[in-house]
């Protein structure tokens, strides 16, 4: 199965995409965490990214397509994949059509979770991840099980995100909400399009995410 997970900044694509991967053991792939290892690695496409994500805007999108491009052919891919925060401009939806088509393969949903703005800011502000596997937590609405050691993989070490200090926040939600207007359009136009309150319990709304997939 062929996925896209899309929804503003903090509306919980990553938190959604860990138990989609978790129980339908296909590939994430989140173009925010591949320019995170990049910067982490400190390899040219870090570099290439690193100003970009710093102040909240998106990174150019001949880099962002070429590395999906490159993701999507390898042979992990053959069961499906699950695309978080790409396509994330009208650009980068029209070259994943083409990037697709080159590979014969079609996508099979996207699942939009819908979260309004001032909820947004607030779950930004609290969360916190694993460094070992990526799990997403927040000090408030999700925090582990145990305190200090990750639900998933038992891990010790957290960390937070650079770019979820406030002002950051702030353009990320202004730059997002302008540019995914036109990309929610086009997959509705080809019927495609599956929104979802995500202002609801996570368990919640993976049960109806796990509907939506199990349906295909
Ligand atoms: P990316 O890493 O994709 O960030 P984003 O889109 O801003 O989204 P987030 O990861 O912040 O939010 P999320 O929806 O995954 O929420 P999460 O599950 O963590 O991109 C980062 C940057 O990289 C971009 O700004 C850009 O610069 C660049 N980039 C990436 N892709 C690009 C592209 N295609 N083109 C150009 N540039 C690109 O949840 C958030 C918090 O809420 C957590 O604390 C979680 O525990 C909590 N939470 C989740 N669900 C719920 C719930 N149901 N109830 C209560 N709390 C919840
Ligand atoms: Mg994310």
């Amino acid at each position: 199965m062929n996925l896209i997970i899309m929804g503003l900044p903090g509306a919980g694509k990553g938190t959604q995409a860990e138990r989609i991967v978790d129980t339908y053991n296909i590939p994430h792939i989140s173009t925010g965490d591949m320019f995170r290892e990049a910067m982490a690695n400190g390899t040219e496409l870090g570099k290439q990214a690193k100003a970009y994500m710093d102040e909240g805007s998106l990174v150019p999108d001949e880099v962002t397509n070429g590395i999906v491009k490159e993701r999507l052919a390898q042979a992990d891919t053959e069961k499906g994949f699950l695309l978080d925060g790409f396509p994330r401009t009208i650009e980068q939806a029209y070259a994943l059509e083409e990037i697709l088509n080159d590979l014969g393969k079609q996508l099979d949903t996207v699942i939009n979770i819908h979260v309004e703005e001032d909820v947004l800011v607030d779950r930004l502000a609290g969360r916190f991840m694993c460094k070992d596997c990526g799990a997403t937590y927040h000090k408030v609405n999700h925090p582990p099980k145990v305190e200090g050691t990750c639900d998933r993989c038992g891990g010790h070490n957290f960390y937070q995100r650079e770019d979820d200090k406030p002002e950051t926040v702030k353009n990320r939600l202004k730059v997002n909400v302008a540019a995914s207007a036109p990309i929610l359009e086009f997959y509705n136009e080809k019927n495609l399009l599956q929104t979802l309150d995500g202002n609801r319990e996570i368990e919640d709304v993976f049960v109806d995410v796990k509907k939506i997939i199990d349906n295909l």
